[in-house]
């Protein structure tokens, strides 16, 4: 075991503990080093990380390392939420307690009692939400809906999110008593780029994975191709080298992974000059071409267009970054 557990399908064995995983940086040995401090106890944890440095991993990691690791780890993504089904999602609801509920149903909290809660993407959580969990979390109890009793579930929290927590905390998008209750231990987990010495072991360890998985005879990468990867600043974190690597495999015929087999994504500003479009309009660079259009009608545009970028279409939290409501968002996508 390398300790790092890429298996080139992109389905990890859900069984690994932290023992699984190591670096030779010092912010990532740093993390590891809380998280094996953190497992032991029951205090509530957040990950905080960009996209793809491993945070829903290294959750479950913690899990597996921690007394809970023989009940269950329900993952829960609080974007994902919709306000209607919240009471019934978290803290489920009985027969009959309203059309359709067939049957008594277990929400997350119950779910998951004596064992993990990973409240995922927790930045995200609708206000609702906030004062729904931070009631759970403050009283350990919670009832289901249509129930006439108080339910009890043991559960240790962790939450995560790749959103800037200490701007949504300034900006009152985030309460600060359930903050204060969800981070008892708050874990950072570095990007990838902060890691180069992790970098060569991470690669190495996803081509013989990725190789052995498509059947594959590939002993490595020539010097060229080494160097495209290790030069690239992986925004996408581990998640894109994964995605990449697992490309180059595909469609490398030999048993020496080629340059012209890394794919690494253009940048946004690529894409555009591809298209056309001059870069510096709406490209994020901030410089303007000289004939952008002034108007600060278009610069709001333009603005709106690189949040969306920014969160890859999704149109709620891109709202919610503005400091719109969804309505008004459409309304000004729509060009109103
Ligand atoms: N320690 C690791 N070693 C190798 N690969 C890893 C490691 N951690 C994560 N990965 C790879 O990165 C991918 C993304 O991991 P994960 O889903 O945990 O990231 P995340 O930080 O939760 O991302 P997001 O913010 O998008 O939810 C995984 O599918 C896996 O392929
Ligand atoms: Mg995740």
């Amino acid at each position: 075991m390398t300790g790092y557990w890429f298996n080139g399908t992109g389905h990890p064995d859900w069984r690994y503990t932290l023992d699984d995983f190591k670096s030779d940086d010092e912010s990532m040995a740093n993390c590891l080093g809380l998280a094996r401090l953190a497992a032991r106890t029951d205090l509530p944890i957040l990950i905080l990380g960009e996209t793809g440095t491993g945070k829903t991993m290294l959750a479950r990691a913690i899990h597996n390392s921690s007394r809970r690791a023989a009940a269950p780890f329900v993952a829960f993504n609080s974007s994902a939420l919709s306000d209607t089904l919240l009471d019934s999602q978290l803290f489920g609801h009985e027969k009959g307690a309203f059309t359709g509920a067939i049957r008594r149903v277990k929400g997350k909290f119950e779910q998951a009692d004596k064992g993990t809660l990973f409240l995922d993407e927790i930045a995200d959580m609708s206000p609702a939400g906030q004062a729904k969990i931070l009631r759970a979390v403050e009283y350990g109890e919670f009832e289901r809906l249509g129930g006439e009793t108080l339910q009890e579930a043991d559960v240790r929290l962790i939450s995560a999110t790749h959103l800037p927590m200490a701007r949504y905390l300034a900006a009152d998008h985030f309460r600060k008593d359930l903050f204060y209750r969800i981070s008892g231990i708050t874990l950072r987990l570095p990007p990838l780029c902060e890691r180069p010495r992790d970098l060569r072991t991470i690669m190495a360890t996803a081509i013989a994975a990725a190789s052995r998985a498509q059947d594959k005879s590939i002993v490595g990468l020539s010097r060229e191709a080494a160097d495209r990867l290790l030069e690239y600043p992986w925004p996408g974190n581990l998640r894109q080298l994964q995605r990449v690597i697992h490309t180059a495999v595909a469609i490398t015929e030999g048993d020496i992974i080629e340059p012209d087999a890394i794919l690494l994504e253009a940048s946004v500003e690529e894409v555009r000059a591809g298209d056309g479009t001059p870069p510096s309009s709406a490209a994020g660079t901030g410089a303007l071409a000289d004939d952008d259009d002034l108007s600060l009608r278009a610069a709001e545009a333009r603005h709106i267009h690189q949040v969306l970028e920014r969160f890859r279409g999704n149109k709620r939290r891109t709202a919610r970054a503005l400091g719109l409501s969804r309505s008004t968002l459409d309304r000004k996508l729509a060009g109103h």
